[in-house]
């Protein structure tokens, strides 16, 4: 957000004013925000929670909350006790069925001391399973209905099947129009999925070459060096697809694979990403691989395996790996195999998409024994170290025609300041009004659509030790296409 768009007052309510998310980056990037755009009399943050905290409990959260992130609370002009007073509020909501209207006040009575003038944000900072008694009670007050602006945003996951998704879209839409609701997948609002599209479009260099003819497989990595900690509740329902590839990685997919939109806006953009998730084929299940993390070792020390995890069930089947194969069947990619991977307990963290380029029609270099040359590959890191290179062949000085890769790099550190959140770019937009980094309702039921039925599928779950790079058949399902993972291409 820049300072030509000027914040229109409101109330930011954040139901789950309590928890873990509202605490880490809602609260701070709020702040950040306002504090920029010398805005912080136009937003009343009303937390609403279970718990009995009132207004003065709160704001120590919120306090605390800044502290953690580094910001300067001790200093006057940053946490002064009249904005504190004027702007945080807290309102209790132990039942969410019979509580609402004790809210639908609160928000009216905050509207008329502060003379707002209606507009309002209901943020679902909440377990799923609270998503639908939350909507209904929002309805049931008429609190969607308002003499200004009233917007939706609805964490992640968006249901767990294509069923459900439907259901609470079908809810949603009850009380509010597609146009007001902002579905969340953090990963759109990070700087470097953004500037996917900056890359592809601003540079007929690579637009130009973005197609069958020119590419020959794509691959996509989102690996995680941790296990899963303490959320052995929320990963043993969910598994690596639903957690993962439903969302972050496809929404990863459509920005590679889509149009250019008609104009740079959310409706033009957002239907170029749902034309291709209805173009990708039914998947096949020989090309699918699920994995299971073992015991293994991960930085000289020795780590559990899964099903030795706090909360895990001795047979779980729950995939905590998964490697799959997505073909997109339109003029632009029809036979080009798009890999993608994520997994926990791999050997770092990384997000990485691969490019990788057709070799030579013909082997030109070295008569008596031709030289093998490797492909082109645009290598986009997504984090950390962000950037991308892109490598090609070069000859090796001397008489002997030996060919070397080399490359040409950018990495954001090097040209530009620290890169801003990802929440903090997502809630600006929502303040603006800007719905383009937000998952539309067709989008999210095409996605689960497409992964609804390997959901269903008996596959096998292959161990894999951490610190690997999953299972060997992940290896296996590459090398059919004969492409292969780059694991060991580690730029500096
Ligand atoms: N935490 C993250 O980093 C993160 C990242 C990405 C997405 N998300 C998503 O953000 C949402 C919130 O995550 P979180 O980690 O903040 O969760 P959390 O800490 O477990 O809980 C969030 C809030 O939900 C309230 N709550 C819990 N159960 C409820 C119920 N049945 N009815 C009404 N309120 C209930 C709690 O209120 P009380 O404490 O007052 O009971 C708490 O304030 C989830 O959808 C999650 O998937 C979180």
């Amino acid at each position: 957000m820049t300072s030509e768009h000027e914040i229109e007052p409101h109330i930011f309510v954040i139901h789950g004013g309590s928890g873990d998310l509202a605490r880490r980056k809602l609260f701070p990037v709020l702040y950040q925000l306002l504090t920029e755009e010398g805005a912080k009399g136009s937003c009343h943050i009303l937390g609403v929670g279970r718990q009995d905290l009132g207004d003065d409990g709160f704001r120590e959260i919120v306090k605390e909350s800044f502290i953690e992130a580094g910001l300067p609370v001790d200093d006057d002009d940053s946490w002064s006790d009249s904005w504190c007073r004027d702007c945080i509020h807290y309102q209790q909501m132990a039942d969410i069925d019979r509580e609402g209207p004790a809210l639908a006040l609160r928000i009216r009575e905050i509207e008329e001391t502060y003379s707002l003038p209606g507009n309002r944000i209901f943020y679902l900072a909440l377990p799923p399973r609270a998503f639908p008694g939350t909507i209904r009670s929002i309805g049931r007050e008429g609190l969607n209905n308002s003499p200004g602006w009233v917007r939706l945003v609805v964490e992640k996951p968006f249901g767990t099947d294509l069923d459900s998704a439907r259901e609470l879209n079908h809810l949603v839409h009850e009380y509010f129009d597609e146009s007001q609701v902002y579905r969340i997948d953090h990963y759109l609002g990070k700087e470097t999925v953004q500037n996917l599209s900056v890359l592809r479009f601003a540079n007929t260099v690579f637009e130009s070459i973005w197609k069958r003819d020119r590419i020959r497989s794509v691959h996509l990595t989102v690996s995680e060096s941790l296990g899963i900690g303490q959320r052995a509740g929320y990963y043993e329902s969910s598994g690596a697809i639903r957690d993962m590839i439903q969302n972050h990685l496809t929404q990863l997919v459509t920005l590679l694979a889509m149009e250019p939109p008609a104009r740079f806006d959310a409706d033009s953009i957002r239907n170029e990403k749902v034309k291709v998730v209805r173009s990708i084929t039914a998947i096949k299940p020989d090309e699918v691989v699920l994995g299971q993390y073992t015991a293994g070792d991960m930085d000289d020390e020795q780590v559990q395996g899964y099903l030795s995890e706090n909360g895990v069930a001795a047979d779980s089947t729950t995939p905590t790996f998964v490697n799959l194969k997505l073909a997109i069947d339109n003029w632009r990619w029809k036979g080009v195999p798009f890999f993608l991977r994520t997994g926990k307990r791999m050997p770092r963290r990384m997000t990485r998409i691969v490019i990788e380029f057709h070799r030579p029609p013909i082997a030109m270099f070295g008569s008596r024994n031709p030289v093998e040359t490797n492909p082109n590959r645009l290598v986009i890191t997504l984090q950390p170290d962000e950037g991308f290179h892109l490598l090609f062949e070069v000859k090796e000085p001397g008489d002997e025609m030996r060919l070397r890769t080399e490359e040409l790099h950018f990495h954001y550190r090097d040209s530009f300041e620290a890169l801003p959140d990802a929440y903090k770019t997502l809630i600006a937009d929502v303040i603006q009004g800007d719905q383009t980094l937000f998952v539309r309702a067709d989008e999210v039921e095409a996605s689960w659509a497409l992964y609804d039925p390997i959901l269903e599928m008996d596959l096998p779950i292959h161990p894999y030790p951490a610190g690997s790079w999953g299972p060997p058949e992940s290896d296996e399902l590459l090398a059919r296409d004969g492409t292969a993972w780059m694991n060991d291409y580690d730029p500096e």
